[in-house]
């Protein structure tokens, strides 16, 4: 077992920050430490790995609670990064555990589903990864299989309000499943969108000739995530259930999930980096090429009602507990099929390695602080989804999941450099302040100044515990 010792950095956990050391022992944290303190130098008097973290953050890994690996989205588009592309991305990027989803397709069983999933993903990742439940068809049986997929450490289901064609639930549906996780203890998850309403909108869009990719946005409208947030937030209550509303975009949907909140309820939202900086003005309305890249659901939303800065806002209120990616990108010939009719586009587009960047630039403009950066992007992720005293923390007997951040490096984004399995970047040309450097995932280098050492086995999957949703 390799013994390694990181000296010199600022620890940085949401909670707390401090000058120490960081002594790991094989695949944990045995010590978290004042630099003058007997176990430092008593360490460096052995045969130990020392690691300069001098004028550096000491961060616990990212927990990036919501990607979508190798997803077969449609027939002709399946999302283009792999386990292992995608998981070697999140590493480069200071993420170090990811959670993907098993989907339940209609008219398929869910231990099959699991089942085909775990083997697609078992020896590729670099990192850590577990899987969430996204149910596709809630009936008898499959109430029974969910319920006793607790013990597998499956303590989280994605259900939908939109996508009525493939992965619509209907409120009975939805409540059913609240029902058993209220039991059990379980995580219900939320893509709230009034799918139902959207499908008129669609239709009405293409009728009339609009098919270009901001009529994706435009047949989205953010009262149609209000109303559909508000629902779920309604029949959570009424199931006694915690609630965690994903990829929220929207200042309506935000409002829902502040209201619920403010009276107590164990109600929680992350929202994703493209409803932070991109928007429906500048970068789905535009033509060919340049507008399909910027599809994914919820849309990018109109930037005229200041709904960025209420997203940073809600950040800062705690209104929105995390940031995740929804990473699910395509290539352009994949973006293409949907150029000249926007419902051909396969929804998605690629984040995974650039959500702590990104993150980061909010803590450089004053938007969010230091210690919060790690709340949202890692502790806060880590608590709700059950891997709490595991990841998201550094502290003794927690995951040696570590990032070595250097503020000062200076880089710019784009598809030249980046690790992503994809053709292009929706984050092109942006300059960025600051960048995870090396990366240990259970006491293991992943990246060693800036150099990938890691391997393809060495990620595990992990069996989540019940999540701690208390607020
Ligand atoms: O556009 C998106 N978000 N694609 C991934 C599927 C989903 O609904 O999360
Ligand atoms: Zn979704
Ligand atoms: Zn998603």
């Amino acid at each position: 077992m390799t013994t390694r010792l990181i000296i010199g950095g600022t620890v940085v956990n949401a909670t707390h920050t401090s000058l120490s050391d960081v002594l790991i022992d094989g695949e944990k944290i045995v010590g978290v430490v004042s630099p003058d303190s007997e176990i430092v130098q008593t360490a460096l008097r052995g045969d130990i790995d020392i690691i300069d973290a001098s004028g550096k953050y000491v961060i616990p890994g990212g927990v990036d609670a919501h990607v979508h690996l190798q997803l077969p989205m449609t027939p002709q588009a399946t999302s283009s990064d792999s386990f292992e592309s995608g998981t070697q991305a999140a590493a480069w990027g200071g993420t170090t555990t990811v959670i993907d989803f098993a989907g339940q397709i209609k008219g398929t069983a869910i231990p099959e589903a699991l089942e085909s999933r775990l083997a697609e993903a078992s020896g590729q990742c670099a990192i850590d990864y577990s899987l969430h439940l996204s149910i596709g068809d809630v009936n008898k049986q499959s109430l029974i299989d969910i319920a006793g997929l607790v013990d597998d450490g499956i303590t989280s289901y994605k259900l939908f309000m939109a996508y009525p064609d493939a992965w619509y639930s209907d409120d009975g549906q939805i409540l059913q499943v609240m029902q058993l996780a209220a039991e059990s203890g379980a995580m219900t998850m939320m893509h709230a969108e009034n799918g139902i309403a959207i499908d008129v909108l669609r239709d009405q869009a293409a009728e009339r000739g609009n098919l270009g990719s901001v009529w994706h946005g435009r047949t989205r409208p953010p009262e149609l995530e209000g109303e559909a947030t508000h629902r779920a937030i309604q029949l959570a209550i009424v199931a006694g259930a915690p609630l965690y509303i994903v990829h929220l975009s929207s200042t309506n949907a935000l409002r829902e999930v502040a209201r619920a909140r403010d009276e107590g309820r164990n109600v929680f939202a992350e929202t994703c980096p493209q409803y932070l900086y991109l928007s429906l003005e500048e970068h789905l309305d535009q033509p060919g090429i340049d507008g399909v890249r910027h599809i994914c659901s919820p849309p990018l939303r109109s930037s005229a009602d200041g709904n960025q800065d209420n997203l940073w806002m809600g950040l800062r209120t705690d209104d929105l507990s995390v940031v995740a990616t929804d990473h699910c990108p395509f290539c352009d010939a994949e973006k293409l099929l949907g150029v000249d009719d926007f419902r051909e586009t396969p929804n998605g587009l690629g984040v995974i390695e650039h959500r702590m960047d990104l993150l980061f630039q909010g803590v450089r403009n004053n938007e969010i602080s230091l210690q919060r950066w790690v709340e949202i992007c890692s502790t806060t992720p880590a608590r709700l989804f059950g891997l709490q005293g595991r990841k998201g923390i550094i502290t003794s007997g927690a995951d040696a999941d570590i990032v070595i951040y250097n503020p000062d490096t200076e880089h710019v984004l784009g598809a030249s450099s980046h690790h992503m399995d994809v053709d292009h970047s929706v984050w092109e040309g942006m300059a960025v302040k600051g960048q995870a450097e090396s990366v240990l995932s259970r006491g293991n280098f992943v990246i060693r100044n800036r150099e990938f050492v890691g391997n393809a086995g060495h990620g595990k999957f992990l069996k989540r515990a019940i999540p701690e949703p208390l607020r």
